[in-house]
């Protein structure tokens, strides 16, 4: 049997038929990438509206190179209701409701955060479980003390940005193209990470597993522009500046992550660090957790890198739920709002 999994809580529209094994019979992700460019963000309205458009041909394309019979083959229907933005969950979360109508079959709603947890597990052959998940993200940079793939407690997590938003910030003020979180590590590859001095909030507070990522974007901010009036058209700095620039905040950056994983895994006891979620595509980033895994002798499982991204593979989550007979009721409405954990 197969799960067909729907994706749609930001500015991805994806599917994907996965085995009950987690094998991936066909994954298709539809990028919104070229409208949301010229506004140097997400506009939500419009990534609703794109999803619309998009989210039958992802559906049928996946079903098609599969090659499965949906009313025989197909176990339930999954998809991402909570947390995302509102217009973009409520498409997924329609589409899922009307194709169980159509082939009766159950609905499986799964948390996009766990979700990005549970990419850790996708082809591996032992539980990943229990471990500390780290979720670093656009919208989210949580740590959860994960018992099973369904049962978590939040530990702690930024009080203010994202650590991709702060990324995707930074990348504006650094002139570069939409989503800044990818150029802006590419451009760090060419800079020296020592070459200025940005703060490391909340590092040193060992009592906390906050992070905070404001004042970093900040000190970024103030740094290139001053504190006047700020043009970010306007920058005028040599290029190697610049490179340097993105690798010192890169740099910053991955001392507060690497660091709050370390005090998260003292804190719990664990012996294992799943991280999960598009900024841990970062390679300066993967290779600094390893190292400090290493040194602290914890079991680092990273997610693979195309499935760190915004994807409906992980929505494989939806066969544990399967498992253990939790689905949804038609009625379900979605969850827009971020979500720390039960
Ligand atoms: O998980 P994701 O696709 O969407 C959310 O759930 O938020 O994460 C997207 C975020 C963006 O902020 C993007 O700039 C960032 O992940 N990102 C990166 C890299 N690749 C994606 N940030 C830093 N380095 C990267 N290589
Ligand atoms: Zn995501």
């Amino acid at each position: 049997m197969f799960m067909l999994a729907i994706e749609s809580t930001c500015d991805e529209t994806a599917a994907a038929v996965i085995a009950a094994n987690r094998s991936v019979l066909a994954s298709r992700i539809a990028s919104q990438q070229p409208i949301h460019d010229r506004y140097n963000g997400v506009v939500p309205e419009l990534a609703a509206r794109a999803h619309l458009e998009r989210i039958v041909p992802m559906v049928r394309n996946v079903l098609e190179e599969s090659r499965i019979d949906p009313f025989n083959d197909i176990a339930a229907v999954a998809v991402a209701t909570e947390p995302g933005l509102p217009g973009s969950l409520l498409v997924g979360l329609s589409a899922a409701k009307a194709l169980c109508i159509a082939w009766g079959k159950p609905l499986i709603s799964i948390n996009h955060v766990q979700a990005h947890i549970y990419a850790c597990q996708i082809g591996r052959s032992c539980s990943i479980f229990p471990c500390v998940g780290f979720v670093v993200s656009g919208g989210h940079t949580n740590l959860y003390h994960c018992d099973s793939p369904c049962s978590w407690r939040y530990l702690g997590g930024t009080i203010d940005d994202a650590v991709g938003e702060a990324f995707d910030k930074v990348a504006v003020m650094l002139g570069l193209p939409f989503p800044g979180g990818p150029n802006l590590s590419q451009l760090a590859a060419s800079g020296n990470p020592r070459a200025h001095s940005f703060p490391r909030p909340l590092l040193a507070e060992r009592n906390s597993l906050n992070l905070s990522f404001s004042g970093l974007k900040t000190a970024v901010r103030y740094h290139l522009f001053g504190t006047g009036k700020q043009d970010f058209t306007s920058l005028n700095i040599s290029a190697q500046n610049r490179a340097d620039v993105a690798a010192s905040f890169q740099q910053a950056v991955i001392d507060c992550i690497a660091g709050k994983a370390e005090q998260a895994v003292a804190a719990t006891n664990l012996s294992r660090l799943c991280v999960g979620g598009g900024v841990c595509a970062n390679l300066a980033l993967r290779s600094r957790l390893e190292s400090m895994s290493q040194k602290i002798g914890c079991e680092l499982v990273l997610a693979p890198p195309e499935l760190c991204t915004d994807n409906a593979v992980m929505g494989a989550l939806a066969w544990e739920k399967y498992h253990l007979q939790e689905f949804s009721p038609l009625e379900i409405d979605i969850q827009p709002g971020l979500m720390r954990g039960k």
